[in-house]
């Protein structure tokens, strides 16, 4: 009889949501967090045209994307190493950093996958409060203990969408000790980037510098390449270093690494898209907010909505289904209250917000003009 290893048979499977909408109605997936628009079509004529390349193995050292990226982001492309998502990135990290006698820390309701990460590699896990949905420098470092090797920190964080600013997120890198990897996962970065007026997430690549602080992006969320799977870093030449010798080599196909280095070159497609993301996550947000719900400010392309109870949470999410429209529940997050929206286009928003309208009995409420 096989046996699978003893932490392995802890871990808990990916829960793939089962988003079947009912006979006749049409889709409105609110689950995934990917983006409402799909790549721009010079992304896509590119990826296609690559096909025909497809014979030998991908560049292992992605030149052309990372090329792309330093230029954009104004970065040495030696500090650049790109992944399969940038949760292959995440999992490189725990496997260079973490082990049985090495913590990882994260905040409350840091991104599920840091956990997933930490436990492949049987590191123990410390999770600090968050108050009123905002990640806590204070309970973080607080929960840093002498056998801490890794903190991780979402920011704009998933699923709450709030946002750490600079200056508390400068607090945490120098109450840390030096010797602790903080690790600012900027998956949502460039949903963030517009409300600094900042296009180039700058100030938070200049924390790298500093030689234990890396920050990861990824081509899935603003850039609407999701299922191309490619995320990418700027590390300390030494992690890069790390890191090179744990990740495949190879592991991001050709079509994908073409569409990426493409999107990165049309910064003005994906702005647009990041503003007008925004614009309807705002007027979603203040339009539930008028049914009494609380919605935390989110700098994402989501927003959590909490209710208030589980059982509210149950009888609301049946409804949405009913008319094909699936949130994403958010139980394994200790937040079984809520719900989690991924904005879509308007039009989806606007169905979504009268079933809420409806199931809070809230019928008078208008929708607020687009
Ligand atoms: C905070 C955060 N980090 C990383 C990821 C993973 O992104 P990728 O598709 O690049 O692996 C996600 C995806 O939802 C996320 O929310």
């Amino acid at each position: 009889m096989i046996k699978v290893n003893p932490h392995v048979a802890r871990m808990v499977p990916y829960g793939i949501l089962n988003m079947q909408p009912p006979a006749g109605k049409r889709l409105i997936s609110l689950a995934q967090n990917e983006s409402m628009l799909p790549p721009s079509p010079q992304a896509l004529k590119l990826a296609a045209e690559s096909l025909n390349g497809l014979a030998p193995y991908s560049d292992p050292d992605w030149l052309d994307l990372k090329t792309a990226i330093a230029e954009i982001h104004a970065l040495d492309p030696a500090m650049i190493i790109c992944g399969a998502g940038s949760m292959e990135l995440i999992a490189g990290l725990a496997k260079c950093y973490l082990d049985r006698e090495r913590s990882a820390v994260t905040s409350e309701y840091g991104y599920a996958f840091f956990k997933v990460a930490s436990q492949l590699v049987q590191a123990p896990f410390l999770a600090a409060a968050e108050v009123d949905y905002q990640v806590s420098v204070d309970n973080l470092l607080e929960a840093v203990r002498d056998d801490t090797s890794v903190v991780f920190v979402a920011n704009p964080g998933n699923p709450t969408g709030t946002l750490l600013p600079k200056s508390e997120l400068q607090r945490l890198r120098s109450g840390l000790p030096r010797d602790v990897l903080l690790v600012i996962d900027e998956a949502y970065g460039e949903f963030a980037d517009l409300s600094h007026n900042d296009t180039a997430g700058r100030w938070t690549f200049d924390m790298v510098a500093s030689g234990n602080t890396v920050v990861l992006r990824t081509f899935s969320k603003a850039y609407g390449l999701a299922g191309a799977r490619v995320g990418w870093g700027c590390f300390p030449p030494e992690v890069a270093a790390e890191m090179r010798k744990v990740n495949n080599p190879g592991s991001i196909a050709t079509s994908s690494l073409a569409a990426a280095a493409r999107v990165m070159r049309d910064q003005s497609y994906m702005r647009e898209h990041c503003t007008m993301t925004s614009g309807i996550a705002a007027r979603f947000t203040d339009n539930v907010r008028t049914l009494g719900l609380k919605v935390p400010q989110s700098f994402t392309n989501f927003v959590l909505i909490e209710f208030a109870s589980p059982e509210e949470v149950a009888r609301i999410d049946t409804a949405l289904r009913a008319e094909g429209i699936f949130m994403r529940g958010m139980g394994g997050y200790g937040l079984s209250n809520c719900l989690r929206a991924t904005i879509a286009n308007e039009q989806d928003m606007n169905s979504a917000f009268s079933i809420l309208r409806e199931q809070t009995g809230q019928t008078q409420t208008t929708i607020s003009p687009t």
